[in-house]
């Protein structure tokens, strides 16, 4: 018998109702999608899935550490469950994903937060039905020390909330080892799926009747490296856009340095791929991107963009900037403004530089004083919402295809191919998940309001 079932035999002898797993996520996508995958496990282990960790048998936290803003938030709410733990002793609080992949991260929950049942990291989710049947049995903590992992494991289940969107990783870690991100050293090496075995879980999804399709990787473009016979980005969006079906496949991220003409000509040639892509530029400065260790110029980042915008005339460009680098002079932050004055980004992710320990950025000596960088950040946020406001008005009295999302007060809210929101207002009450038309009528706020047509 493996763990699942000893798990599920356990839970019938314990529980006298199905025990409930509510799983948070904080992060990325590629977080959401480990989440839905502990969903999927418990799941298949007989835990039901819940919203909220009020009457929940397990709580998870499945936790980032891009940023230490991310970190501080996910202690204050880690810190938020001593009291219910307090009150129902049984419940079982347990704190997962990338923050707990660091050493000293794990030392300080073992010490100060004496609540947590359970932690594990990113390369340990398939052993969790494992680590739950031993915390029933043992009833004591059961904390994994980080495990460096190097191959990819298939058919986990996956727990989908969405009808109609869905993600697929592709690939696992990351080797660029830009000089500020924690991301290599939390999620490890590279290492891709094997095509067929995301063309069947593609294929699967669109029998199914998913819609919107994103494929995850940290440097999609990257696809294949290690794989045998070698296959790369391009090969793998061709053979998934043979597969028939109504539906929109995105990826993120792109890397500029990996990115090239191949990958563009394969979504020009194939309408069913988004036309928004996700190319994070962190710096309009040669200089600094020389420090991030990004292995790009601007000038050859301009360059696949503008190929890009000649073979695919309704291309658009979102991207994430980093403000204040160590050492980042006001010029340089200047030369980032003015690429984003001249691009036109469809849409920008900001940050300001978080210091991350081990990192290679984290030694180097950082002299501007915090409250220029939120000025910087603050300067480009207002730039970049003139920008996009214009670019919300361009869509005025176009008549769009979008796909419903949410239901919300007397309409819906709905996602165009180019991730752009959009609300409408109607009677109907039958159109969640489903294709419609709409007529853009004007904004309200970030979003795009329309009638239905
Ligand atoms: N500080 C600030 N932003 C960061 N990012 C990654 N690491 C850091 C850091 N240490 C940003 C990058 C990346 C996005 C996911 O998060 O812009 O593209
Ligand atoms: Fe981090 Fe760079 Fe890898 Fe993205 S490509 S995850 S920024 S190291």
């Amino acid at each position: 018998m493996n763990y699942t079932e000893k798990l599920n035999k356990l839970i019938e002898q314990k529980f006298n109702y199905v025990p409930l797993v509510n799983v948070q996520t904080f992060g990325c996508v590629q977080n959401e999608n480990d989440s839905e995958k502990i969903r999927g496990i418990l799941n298949s282990a007989g835990f039901g899935v819940s919203d909220s960790f009020e009457n929940s048998d397990i709580v998870i936290f499945n936790t980032c550490a891009i940023r230490e803003n991310a970190e501080l938030k996910i202690f204050g709410n880690i810190g938020k469950l001593k009291a219910l733990k307090a009150n129902n002793p049984d419940m079982i609080v347990a704190v997962c994903g990338c923050m707990v992949m660091q050493p000293h991260i794990v030392a300080k929950i073992k010490k100060s937060y004496p609540f947590v049942d359970i932690v594990f990291g990113v390369n340990s989710i398939e052993e969790l039905p494992y680590i739950v049947y031993n915390w029933y049995i043992g009833n004591k903590r059961q904390v994994s020390d980080p495990v460096v992992k190097t191959d990819v494991v298939e058919n986990i289940p996956v727990y989908r909330q969405s009808r109609s969107k869905a993600t697929i990783s592709i690939m696992y870690g990351c080797d660029n080892f830009c000089s500020y991100c924690i991301v290599p050293y939390v999620r490890g090496r590279e290492r891709s799926r094997r095509p067929e075995d995301i063309l069947k879980e593609f294929t699967q999804l669109v029998a199914d009747g998913y819609k919107d399709i994103t494929l995850l990787g940290q440097n999609v473009d990257s696809y294949g490296k290690n794989l045998e016979p070698r296959v790369d980005f391009a090969d793998l969006l061709n053979m998934l856009c043979k597969v028939k079906g109504d539906y929109v496949l995105h990826f993120m991220s792109s890397h500029p340095k990996d990115i090239n003409k191949k990958v563009i000509d394969v979504i020009r040639d194939n309408p069913q791929i988004s036309r928004q892509i996700h190319l994070p530029v962190q710096s309009g400065s040669n200089r600094i991107l020389s420090l991030m260790n990004r292995r790009y110029t601007v000038e050859q980042y301009k360059e696949i963009i503008s190929y890009a915008r000649q073979q695919i005339p309704d291309v658009g460009f979102s991207s994430d900037i980093i403000v204040g680098f160590p050492g980042e002079t006001y010029e340089e932050y200047l030369e980032t403004e003015n690429l984003v004055k001249e691009n036109g980004f469809t849409q920008l992710f900001t940050f300001i530089y978080s210091k991350r320990k081990g990192t290679k950025a984290a030694e180097l000596e950082d002299n501007t004083p915090h409250s220029e960088k939120t000025e910087r950040l603050n300067r480009l946020i207002k730039i970049q919402q003139d920008i996009f406001f214009k670019y919300l008005e361009s869509f005025n009295n176009k008549t769009v295809r979008a796909l419903v999302e949410e239901t919300k007060p007397g309409g819906y809210s709905a996602r165009l191919a180019n991730t752009l929101v959009v609300h409408f207002k109607t009677d109907r009450t039958d159109l969640l998940d489903n294709y419609v038309n709409v007529r853009i009528t004007g904004k309200k706020g970030t979003v795009l309001t329309g009638e239905i047509i």
